[in-house]
């Protein structure tokens, strides 16, 4: 097993599946002891960049930001799994450049579907003008030109975006020897599980 630094970049509109499949990827990798380290708009908004709104001038300083962030790990072999709707062509472009094997992988899902979702209730509350500059409603979002990957959310299901960009990254030679999840059935893992017990490894 061996990985390089990568950033792994999901954008996508708000609900479109970027924390849902960056957390599925993470915890697979995870598990195959890869060094992987999560960053997440709304977490980093509650912390790192707390003082900053929605105006175009604060998201791209709140990219920035966690550019300086994942440059930094990803440099030092760390894989990054970022997730920010990230809406502007010309930021992404320069996190591409700051960062090391960057990664873009745009999480597509039409609008009317994301807001059918609407998981935290933000698109009713766009809807209803409480909330303003809200991407998708009145705030632009610029579709990748060139993604590395791309999900299509509404067509296919968590596991089979995740897998695609497990693949994708195997594909690109940043992470090896991590084998697929139906390498092994249940079966098959208690039968490993009690091997390994017997000779004293568990
Ligand atoms: N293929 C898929 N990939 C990701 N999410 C999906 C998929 N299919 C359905 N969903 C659902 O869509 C929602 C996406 O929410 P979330 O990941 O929070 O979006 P975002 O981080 O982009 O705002 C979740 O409720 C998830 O279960
Ligand atoms: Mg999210």
């Amino acid at each position: 097993m061996s990985q390089k630094g990568f950033t792994l970049w999901f954008t996508g509109l708000p609900c479109s599946g970027k924390s849902t499949v960056a957390d599925a990827v993470a915890e697979r990798l995870k598990k195959e002891g890869f060094k992987i380290e999560r960053l997440d708009g709304d977490i980093v908004r509650q912390s790192l960049t707390r003082d900053l709104g929605f105006s175009e001038e604060d998201r791209n300083e709140n990219i920035k930001r966690v550019t300086f962030v994942a440059k930094l790990l990803s440099r030092n072999e760390v894989g990054v799994l970022a997730a920010f709707v990230s809406p502007y062509r010309s930021i992404r472009q320069h996190v591409r450049e700051e960062t090391t094997n960057f990664v873009e992988v745009f999480v597509k899902c039409p609008l009317s579907v994301c807001e059918k979702r609407d998981v935290k209730g933000m698109f009713a509350k766009a809807r209803a003008g409480i909330i303003k500059d809200f991407t998708g409603i009145d705030h632009p979002f610029e579709e990748p030109e060139n993604p590395e990957i791309t999900l299509e959310t509404d067509k296919e299901t968590i596991d089979e975006s995740t897998e695609k960009v497990i693949k994708g990254l195997r594909e690109m030679k940043l992470i090896s020897e991590i084998r697929s999840s139906e390498a092994y059935s249940p079966e098959e893992e208690e039968e490993i599980k009690k091997r390994l017990e017997s000779l004293g490894y568990l």
